[in-house]
């Protein structure tokens, strides 16, 4: 098993790593608690009777898979559901799945009854490599992807590897591009294991390196108000495409796939990103202009009021701010 110690100003949170840890979750979690368990619906069962089987007493509440699932409409769903059943504020809320279910049931955590506990279960790479750690909650407005939201840390992260198996192809390959990115922004050395290795061969090891390289970011700048919009790089184009085709076109990883070469100028990294792209039949070409994407990058949370602020990358492993003035 692989630990990481989180630390935070809520409180410091520990990522548990270990191949088949869904199968030892008593040896996690404090059996005598109420659970509020938050899934998709179309998590494999085995992953839900697994959770509910160990946690005793617990509300079970599913939603619609799928990034329009991140809306007040849902958010107000779930709320009403633990109304009904008089949740109270020393339940804790389970996450169970993806990024989706993270980013929505993290954000109810975080306000219901002014917070309860919550623990992510994180059950795709995506999440288990980003989404799930760092404390960012958050819903989509018509108007911008993630602009409704908080941070607000978990109490733990456990992560089961394993349940990669049974992730779809597409959905494997668009938690790889956030790996990417870490390799891109902080680690030339990730970025050439990947190149040149079978990634499903080393995944609690790639999970691990990815994390230690979040948990950098995230300790030193929580609250985003600086470093960490580093985390950030291929994501201000990257929500742009996602916004521009309404979530329906790509993956979030895709789409940020095609942001961090939209702001690739050196050639060599660009071609370099390209093949690496490649190798997880990641999009590298969309036909939509400049002019179609403004819009939308200047709704960019990093913006401030006169600049917009674009992470660049100008060497493998390395990534700086660029202020550009709008
Ligand atoms: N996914 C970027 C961050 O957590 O800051």
């Amino acid at each position: 098993m692989k630990t990481i110690e989180v630390k935070s100003r809520f409180h410091n949170y520990p990522i548990y790593i270990e191949n088949n840890l869904l199968k030892s979750l008593r040896d996690y979690l404090d059996v005598n608690r109420f659970y509020v368990i938050v899934s998709d619906d179309l998590i494999p069962e085995t992953y839900v009777n697994l959770v509910r089987e160990v946690c005793e007493n617990h509300l079970f509440i599913s939603f619609p898979s799928g990034e329009q699932s991140k809306s007040f409409e849902q958010m107000e769903r779930i709320i009403s559901i633990m109304q009904d059943h008089n949740v109270t504020r020393d339940a804790c809320l389970i996450a169970l799945g993806g990024g989706v279910t993270g980013d929505l049931s993290g954000f109810v955590a975080a306000t219901y009854q002014r917070g309860i506990d919550f623990i992510q279960i994180p059950t795709t790479l995506l999440s288990q490599i980003d989404s799930s750690v760092g404390g960012k909650v958050a819903i989509n407005t018509e108007k911008a992807k993630n602009s409704v939201g908080n941070f607000y840390a978990p109490i733990m992260v456990l992560i089961d590897p394993l349940t990669l198996n049974t992730l779809p192809e597409r959905h494997f390959n668009n938690g790889m591009a956030e790996m990417i990115k870490y390799g891109m922004i902080y680690s030339k050395p990730l970025f050439e294991f990947i190149e040149s290795n079978n990634v499903k061969n080393h995944l609690e090891y790639l999970i691990e390196q990815s994390l230690l390289i979040k948990k950098y970011y995230v300790e030193n700048d929580e609250f985003e108000s600086s470093l960490r919009q580093i985390l950030n790089f291929g994501h201000t184009y990257g929500h742009a495409y996602e916004s521009l085709y309404r979530f329906e076109k790509y993956l979030h990883g895709e789409a940020i796939s095609l942001g961090m070469l939209r702001v690739c100028d050196n050639i060599d990294i660009k071609s370099r990103l390209e093949s690496i792209l490649n190798k997880f039949q990641l999009p590298i070409f969309d036909e939509a202009t400049e002019e179609m994407l403004l819009p939308y990058v200047k709704k960019d949370k990093k913006n401030r009021k006169d600049a917009l602020n674009l992470i660049v990358v100008n060497e493998i492993g390395k990534a700086s701010i660029q202020k550009v003035i709008k």
